[in-house]
């Protein structure tokens, strides 16, 4: 297991669509396991998806547990979402890869999706409100898309701004208040 350096906005690669596994074999369970080391190491990182390490390959990793509580992973190789609810919801969204930065999104309340778990197994899956919230998050890296993304172009753009001019200062390691996808 590894600390990966997590990328932030506005690297190209957080941009890239990434591309399926064959299968979860020992080298996607690898990057699992970093995933969820690197995850563990930031203080509010709930979520991490391997664009956001530099590998473009559809795996995300997401532990919902807060705390001292008994930590919960959920790997997943090729999420797929199946169908999701009319009801949206809006909540406030944080990212490692745009560190500081918290908006209101707007997404379906609820998803049903399929995924290969960490046994190359076909698993489907039902989920609502925040789990449901992360896992859409995390399936927009893999294709590119980040939660601003989902903003007005006049709000991205004042985010990616702030984030060019401090990149050089600090990195993604911050004392996040909120939990971050
Ligand atoms: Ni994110």
């Amino acid at each position: 297991m590894a600390i990966l350096d997590i990328i932030t906005a506005p690297d190209p690669r957080l941009k890239v669509k990434s591309t399926p596994v064959d299968r979860v074999d020992d080298e996607v369970r690898g990057l699992m396991d970093d995933l969820l080391e690197t995850m563990y190491a930031e203080d509010n990182g709930v979520g991490l998806a391997a664009p956001q390490v530099g590998v473009a390959k559809r795996v995300l990793v997401i532990d919902l547990s807060r705390g001292e509580e008994v930590p919960d992973p959920l790997c997943m190789a090729n999420p797929e979402v199946i169908s999701f609810s009319e009801d949206l919801v809006s909540t406030e969204e944080g990212c490692l890869s745009v560190p500081e930065h918290y908006a209101e999104v707007v997404r379906p309340a609820s998803v049903r999706l399929h995924y290969l778990d960490r046994d190359n197994e076909i698993r489907e899956m039902d989920a609502e409100d925040f789990p449901a919230i992360c896992i859409q998050h995390e399936i927009d890296h893999l294709d590119g898309v980040l939660f601003i993304d989902h903003l007005t172009a006049i709000k991205r753009s004042m985010i990616l701004r702030k984030l060019s001019k401090t990149r050089k200062h600090t990195t993604a390691k911050t004392a996040a208040t909120a939990p971050v996808l």
